[in-house]
Parts: C-alpha cells; structure tokens; sequence
C-alpha cells in the first residue's frame, strides 16, 4: 500500500533527497504514521530511521534546507535532532537491539529495518513509511500493525515478555494508547504486564509521570488506572490511591468505593478543564480518606479531617514522584483541603457571607474549585443528582454577586498596618493584628462593607475597646 499522500511536507522530499545522495535507505516511522492513519491530527514529532548513520543524514538534510538549521547530534544514543518553529524530526541509525536481562544498558549493533522494526513497542508502532525515492510512501508493515489499528488492539511484535522487559516502561505505554486510543491491550500482552508489573521500579518516576500526565489527559481517564489496577503496576506508583479500594461493612453500614468514586470524578472534570492540575486534583481530592476512615455504631463510617491528611499526602505524593514542588503542588493541595468546603456551604444555607469566605479562601481557584465539586457529584439517584447541581448553581451565581459587590478575591486590608501603627501611635505589636484581624472579619461577616471609610471608622472603634488612645496630631 502507498501513502504518498502522508508526506506532502516539504521536509519529506528533502530527507528523500539527502538519503538518495548518501546512498541510505530511509524511512518514517512509529508515532506518525500511526496518527496519520488514524487520523489523529498534524504530528509534530517525526521519527526517522536510516539505514547507516542517523546523524550523517539530519547534517546532510539541514544542509539541504534553505534556513540550514542547527542539528543537535546525541553521540551516545547515535541520534540527531532538527527542530523547526512547526516541527522536529529525529533521526536515528536502525538497531539490532538485545538488552541484557537484569541490565537498563543496552547492547545496540548496527541493523535493518526489519530488526529495527522487531525493537519497537507495538505493532501499531513499528510501522514505516519509505522515503526512498523509488518506493516513496510505500508502507512496511511486518507485524499487521493496520489490521491492528482497525481492530482496536495494543500488540507487541515480539512475545511480549521481551518487549516489556527490554523497556519496562512500555508497561504504561500500553496503558496509556490503551486510554488515548480507547483500544483493548492483547489478552497475552495483558498477562505479561501483570507478570512484570516488578520491573516498572527501574524506570525513571520522570518517564513514568509522563505516561500519568498523558493517561490523565484522555478523555475517559479511568479506562488507564483501571488497567493500572488490574496489572498491579498502581501499587507501584500511586498507593495512595490503591489503598482507597473496596468497601467495607460493618453492622450492615457501607461507605463507597473511594477508588471507583475518585476515577469516576476524573472522568467527570474532563469535559470540563484541561488544566491537568485539577485534573490531579480530581485524582486525588480523597486520598485523604483511607488513613482517616473510622466506624461508629453511632454514626457509621467517618473520614474525619480527611481533606486536611488528603493535603499533606498531595504534596508526599508529588515529592515521591518528583513532580514540580512549586504553585502546582500547592494548588492540588488547596483545591484538595477545600474540596468539602462548597458542600458544607450548599447543605447550610448559602449565606453572603459563607461565601465571601469561600472565596476569600479559595481565591482565583474558586471556579476550579465548583467544577471539582460539581464533578465529585457521583450519586446514581437523579433527585440528589439534579438537587445537588441546583445547589452548586445557586453557589456559582452567589459568587458572582458577592464578588461584584464585595471584592474579596484578592483580599488587600483596606486599612494598612502602617496606618493603624499611626492612628494609635503605636510601635510594632499584637494590637495591629488584633485590628487587622478584626477589620477583616467585618468584612468577610458582611458588618461593614469592604471600603476604606467603613474600615477606617470601625478600627477606631476597635482600637479605644483595646484601650487604645487615637492619636490627634496630624
Ligand atoms: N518506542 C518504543 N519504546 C518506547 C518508546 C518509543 O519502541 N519505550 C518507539 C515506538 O516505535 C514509537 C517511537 O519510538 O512510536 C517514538 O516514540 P515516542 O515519540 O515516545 O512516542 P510516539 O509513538 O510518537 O507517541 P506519542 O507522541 O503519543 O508519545
């Protein structure tokens, strides 16, 4: 089969071109012409193999392009790089590779196409496309990797014991086309993961986040951790979330599954935010709830404080998996620790002043904070399920009305610190915090309106009820 129509960029004819001078056989392969025929949009990344020498042919391609682009040559993975402002193309030697068991070095010897082909992940991978100048766009396929596309199925070309085990991140790469691609993994591919779950830990918690990020990102997220699961790979790297399965009964009293109930949150958030960070949020909004959960005769299960544990396990959690320790982390730590403060407020009564507190709190995150919220709504019982909406939309609107009239997002004192020091000629002390505080809960109690005038007058009343004795010089 041809494909000439896949390689219409101009960049395909130069590398046709360049490989022709250098006597190379040359070909696109893996992750582009997978998205080409499943029509997955315009592929960025272009992977590239020669016969040869992958770097002689990205220094003779640059030289043959009219803006001569740098290459950045890898010596020791014997690859090349060109990026452009619309693309990058990698360029690597085919490989005839066997890594020694137990070993994360390979031993790399030069090979054909073929044998490259046989080192790939997936069959839907390992595909190529000639760039050849007699064969151009022909398509090699040695293991069915389009019957494959068209069947839905994750199949590695060799057994999949050695294809897992020669790159034990594959594991989760499986799992991750298995979400984005909504296909089925090969039954016997299935089993060999599950077998080698062991091997994930060599791998790099850089890699193996990416693969997470990507999993969270599909659109039906649960699809990946549900594999996670059943493969044990999850105990590996987010036991957090493991230990939030089952259901427990005591007396004829049952709690839910917080682990279904967290992923079925996720895929909820997903059509509404592609911030990943919420999405973790989602992810994790309970893990709090499995070392805070309790039974009492009187009032059945609890997880008390669980937001609070949930919080401090969000940030262990990120440090473990080196991910960024930075406002990231600190928003999935908040948006968790809040998680049950927009319930709380919808159950007692939506007041002015709860939620100028809410938002007070939650600041610029309080919008992110409602679609976490509206997603944790889980109930199969349509009355609650619409009721507790209803709820949330009076929440949302009432925001709307409290920030026009109030501005308390972004908090500034409407008195300063400096001023009240003056007003009472006082030196650095308590007093100013007392009054600071005090101002500020007027405020957020709806006592008096958030202006300077009704701030200014209620510090001095504040301030002669400490005892404290204005000052009249000017
Ligand atoms: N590959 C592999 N084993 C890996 C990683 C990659 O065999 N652990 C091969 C596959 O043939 C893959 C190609 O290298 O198609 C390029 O890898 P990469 O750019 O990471 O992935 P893509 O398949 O392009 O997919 P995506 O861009 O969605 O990550």
């Amino acid at each position: 089969m041809n494909y000439k129509e896949a390689l219409q960029l101009n960049i395909f004819s130069t590398i046709s071109k360049a490989a022709t001078e250098l006597q190379l056989e040359t070909y696109v392969i893996g992750g582009f012409v997978r998205d080409f025929l499943l029509k997955r949009g315009d592929a960025k990344d272009i992977d590239v193999v020669a016969v040869g020498s992958g770097i002689e042919l990205a220094k003779k391609v640059a030289s043959l392009l009219p803006n001569k682009p740098k290459v950045q040559v890898f010596k020791n993975y014997g690859t090349a790089m060109i990026k452009t402002k619309e693309i990058e193309v990698e360029f690597v030697g085919a490989r005839k590779e066997s890594y020694e068991r137990g070993s994360r070095n390979p031993a790399v010897e030069d090979g054909t196409l073929q044998d490259d082909q046989n080192r790939r992940d997936f069959s839907i991978n390992a595909m190529a496309l000639s760039l050849n100048e007699a064969t151009f766009g022909d398509l090699l396929d040695p293991f069915n990797g389009l019957q494959d596309l068209e069947d839905k199925r994750i199949v590695t070309p060799l057994d999949p014991d050695i294809t897992y085990s020669d790159d034990p991140l594959r594991m989760m790469r499986a799992i991750r086309f298995a979400t984005q691609l909504d296909f089925k993994i090969d039954p016997v591919s299935l089993e060999a993961i599950t077998r080698n779950a062991d091997r994930i830990k060599i791998i790099s918690k850089e890699r193996i986040v990416v693969e997470l990020n990507k999993i969270l990102m599909s659109s039906k997220p649960s699809i990946g951790f549900i594999l996670l699961e059943k493969t044990q790979l999850l105990p590996h790297i987010l036991p957090e979330l493991v230990a939030l399965k089952g259901i427990d009964e005591i007396e004829g009293q049952k709690h839910k599954d917080n682990f279904y109930h967290s992923l079925e949150v996720v895929d909820n958030i997903c059509p509404n935010t592609d911030n990943v960070w919420l999405r973790w949020a989602a992810l994790l909004h309970d893990i709090g709830k499995a070392p805070t959960k309790r039974f009492s005769k009187k009032v059945g299960w609890t997880f008390h404080g669980h937001e609070f544990v949930g919080g401090k396990m969000a940030y262990k959690l990120f440090k473990r998996l080196r991910m960024p320790l930075n406002e990231k982390v600190k928003f999935v730590q908040k948006m968790v620790m809040m998680s049950s403060r927009p319930i709380v407020l919808s159950q007692d009564g939506v007041t002015d002043s709860a939620v100028r507190r809410l938002v007070f709190d939650a600041g610029d995150h309080v919008e992110d904070l409602m679609t976490l919220c509206e997603a944790d709504i889980t109930t199969k019982n349509p009355r609650k399920f619409e009721k507790y909406h209803n709820n949330f939309k009076v929440v949302r609107e009432k925001i709307v009305e409290v920030e026009e009239r109030d501005h308390v997002r972004n908090f500034q004192p409407p008195v300063s610190g400096e001023e009240i020091m003056k007003t009472f000629n006082l030196k650095p002390s308590r007093e100013i915090g007392i009054i600071k505080h005090a101002i500020k809960e007027a405020i957020l109690e709806g006592e008096i309106p958030n202006e300077y005038e009704a701030a200014h007058a209620y510090m001095i009343t504040k301030g002669k009820e400490l005892g404290l004795v204005e000052n009249t010089e000017k």
